[in-house]
């Protein structure tokens, strides 16, 4: 029995060929010869029409880097616990306190609604995830935002190609930040990118340049001097080249992506399951069932991988505090997420809604 995988990238002789390419140009560092990782920025800002992009080696990378442009030292950063860690950690990387909030049970995105409460004195920004690529209420959001001068940092993880109001996510929010994960709608070994827009843009992508690559800065040759701290976050000439490879395909594999959600949408007999958006990315395909252990089993019994996303963040020790988040702890203990990726076949799917049909 093949296995059905939960995540799979989607990948042919174009991406082989191109590696291939880079290993035996013998540049491999960002930059270096043939420059992929320029290209790559150039063509995802154009891919979604914003003002700068600055490529990292992660997203977990991109989100500690677009942080790090606040003074965020003992300040507040509002965001959900429906999320990978990742998302969290950015915020303690920057010495501010993650301030949690509930989801819409309908999206499990962010409530923009219960934001509202939460904003103090102490809040710095506001970082929504798009979860699953389901896009954000970003009006309502960006509205808090201006209503409170504080900026907009969107955690797009998931939401490669997904758009909100015909616009491409990476173009509303002042830092959208992407990661490309090998199971991430655009995949790379590992890469992330910032999206940067507004006025300063310039300014802010040297200022990410330069963080992004131990806080190296004015080289000239061998020249150069450093002004303050920085990390090895650049990304490699390998991710570049596979990177741009997968942004010509994207839309269109994130149109077979659509065509499964559709057909999961209309075809699973759950009342409590992703809604359908042809706005949406689905980077992820989730539902709830009551007994989730015995239910996951049975998949992996006929051969269908599934996953959890995700275990709240304010449930883990490191984040422990009494703040209760109703909605987001109910969802978190029937969540499942199953396979919804370009490499699936029709005949898959149907074992997948067949499957879930008869064992929720
Ligand atoms: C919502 C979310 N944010 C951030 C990240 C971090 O991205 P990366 O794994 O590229 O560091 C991930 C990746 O798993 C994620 O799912």
């Amino acid at each position: 029995m093949t296995k059905i995988k939960l995540f799979d990238p989607s990948i042919n002789k174009l991406e082989e060929k191109s590696i291939v390419n880079v290993l035996k140009s013998h540049f491999w560092a960002s930059g270096a010869g043939t420059n992929y990782v320029q290209k790559f920025e150039k063509q995802f800002q154009k891919f979604v029409n914003s003002d700068n992009t600055v490529a990292v080696n992660s997203g977990t990378a991109a989100l500690h880097l677009a942080l790090s442009l606040f003074n965020l030292s003992n300040k507040e950063v509002i965001l959900p616990s429906l999320s990978f860690v990742s998302t969290a950690h950015a915020v303690i990387l920057n010495q501010a306190k993650p301030v949690f909030v509930d989801v819409d049970p309908s999206t499990l995105c962010i409530d923009p609604e219960k934001i509202k409460s939460l904003i103090s004195k102490k809040t710095e920004a506001i970082l929504p995830v798009h979860f699953g690529g389901f896009p954000c209420n970003l009006d309502a959001i960006s509205k808090i935002c201006i209503d409170n001068n504080i900026p907009l940092v969107e955690d797009a993880a998931h939401a490669a190609g997904a758009s909100y109001k015909n616009n491409k996510i990476g173009t509303h929010g002042k830092f959208v930040c992407f990661s490309f994960h090998p199971v991430k709608n655009l995949s790379m070994p590992s890469g992330g990118l910032i999206s940067i827009n507004g006025t300063n843009h310039k300014n802010f992508k040297k200022i990410l340049n330069s963080r992004r690559w131990c806080g190296i800065t004015n080289r000239i040759g061998s020249e150069y001097d450093v002004k303050e701290l920085g990390w090895n976050y650049y990304m490699n000439e390998f991710s570049a080249v596979l990177g741009l490879v997968q942004l010509d395909k994207l839309d269109k594999m994130n149109k077979k992506r659509k065509l499964i959600a559709k057909k999961y949408f209309t075809k699973i007999n759950l009342e409590e399951k992703m809604p359908f958006n042809t706005e949406c990315s689905y980077h992820l395909y989730w539902i709830l069932v009551k007994n989730r252990t015995k239910f996951r089993k049975n998949l992996h019994d006929v051969g269908i991988e599934t996953g959890i996303h995700y275990k709240p963040i304010h449930l883990m020790s490191m984040y422990k505090n009494n703040r209760k988040l109703p909605i987001t702890e109910k969802i978190s203990k029937q969540i499942v997420s199953i396979p919804i990726h370009p490499n699936l076949t029709n005949s898959q799917t149907n074992k997948i809604i067949n499957a879930i049909n008869k064992y929720s």
